[in-house]
């Protein structure tokens, strides 16, 4: 096998390797490797997106979940788990005030919660959009069947985040209960690709069981995805999930990935996330030095971010939203980069408006 950095240059000049030059990569390099990396990923993410950071306003809308995945602390069988769901009014104050705040996209994510249906989801997009027309609506609320998703994306949906979480279907199963399945959830992806949404995918780095291989199965299956979006962040482990004692992911490994994501596919918009923010202090600032070009700061009201507890100690939790985004502000100037008040759209991408 080659060199790291021969194989660093070869990523970045064709934009792929093999299963075996990734997963030896993810296994072998050294700190001066790694810097060399985020070098090169800095570079073609400028060729690109200059120094702009794109801004996406997350809004926590329900911490209810059908789901039971062994990693989250908001699974179902979280009985611990201190319930909300935010009323359609509530949604509608979070985008003004982000609104306000400089934001033109709205992220909606939340578990899956029956209680959004088709048509309370529909009613709500559609106000989002009357009264924000220039902003974009990304929706993160897990499986739908096609037809479900169509709806949403009829009503106005731009964007969808679905995390493949990992690509291989026997990891899979080491991470959720049986019957979750895989198959459904990639085939998910695809049909939002089909129906036209800008897609986002992604995984945990350092989940239990993860190996150098499967990181390398996820990144080309990403590659074969071609989404616009790939949201990666450290496993954190929450207290009261079957997870509890295994070792999360580390800053180390998590930048790595971010740096390849960024030469494997150059125009992505790659999130620097709130969880690398919280096993680092300076995670997020170290994610866009490491290629990252997007940042999501929490549009939820006070009174419940505590609540969406998906790993223990997340960061942020007790700010209002004017304050995350001040905090973010210093943070981002600290890199060079500066934040963008735009929509963010994919490079190229043919926006609906
Ligand atoms: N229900 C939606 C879904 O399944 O896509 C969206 C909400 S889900 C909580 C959002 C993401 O949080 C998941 O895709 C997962 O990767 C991440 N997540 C959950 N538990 C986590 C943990 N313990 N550490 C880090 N990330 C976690
Ligand atoms: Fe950190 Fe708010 S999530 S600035």
């Amino acid at each position: 096998m080659e060199n790291c950095k021969t194989l660093i240059s070869q990523l970045e000049e064709t934009q792929i390797l093999s299963k075996e030059e990734f997963a030896f990569l993810i296994a072998s390099h050294s700190e001066e490797d790694a810097q060399y990396l985020f070098e090169r990923a800095r570079v073609v993410r400028e060729r690109y997106f200059g120094k702009s950071v794109y801004l996406r306003g997350l809004i926590e809308i329900s911490n209810y979940c059908a789901n039971d995945c062994y990693y989250c602390g908001i699974r179902r069988s979280n009985e611990t788990a201190d319930r909300y769901r935010l009323t359609e009014e509530d949604i509608l104050a979070c985008c003004e005030e982000g609104y306000q705040l400089g934001f033109r996209t709205f992220v909606m994510q939340g578990g899956e919660d029956a209680h959004f249906t088709d048509e309370v989801l529909v009613r709500l997009i559609g106000n989002i959009k009357s009264r924000f027309p220039d902003c974009a609506i990304t929706l993160s609320l897990g499986e739908r069947a096609k037809e479900r998703y169509q709806k949403l994306f009829d009503a106005g949906a731009d964007r969808y985040l679905l995390r493949h979480e990992t690509a291989n279907a026997q990891h899979y199963a080491q991470l959720h209960p049986a019957w979750m399945s895989h198959t459904r959830r990639i085939q998910c992806l695809w049909d939002l690709k089909d129906i036209g949404y800008q897609v986002g995918t992604g995984f945990m780095v350092g989940t239990p069981f993860q190996t150098p291989e499967l990181l390398a199965e996820d990144m080309l299956f990403i590659k074969e995805l071609q989404p616009q979006m790939v949201g990666i962040g450290p496993f954190v482990p929450h207290h009261a999930t079957p997870f509890a004692n295994e070792a999360g992911g580390t800053v180390e490994q998590t930048l790595f990935m971010l740096g390849l994501l960024r030469l494997m596919m150059p125009q992505l918009l790659l999130p620097s996330t709130t969880a690398l923010g919280t096993i680092d202090k300076t995670g997020r600032e170290k994610g866009l030095m490491a290629g990252a070009n997007v940042v999501m700061p929490n549009l939820s009201p006070v009174s419940v971010r505590k609540k969406y507890d998906l790993y223990d100690n997340k960061i942020c939790t007790g700010d209002e939203s004017a304050q995350c985004v001040n905090c973010l502000g210093v943070r981002i100037a600290s890199t060079g980069y500066r934040i963008e008040e735009s929509r963010g759209d994919a490079p190229g991408w043919n926006n609906r408006l």
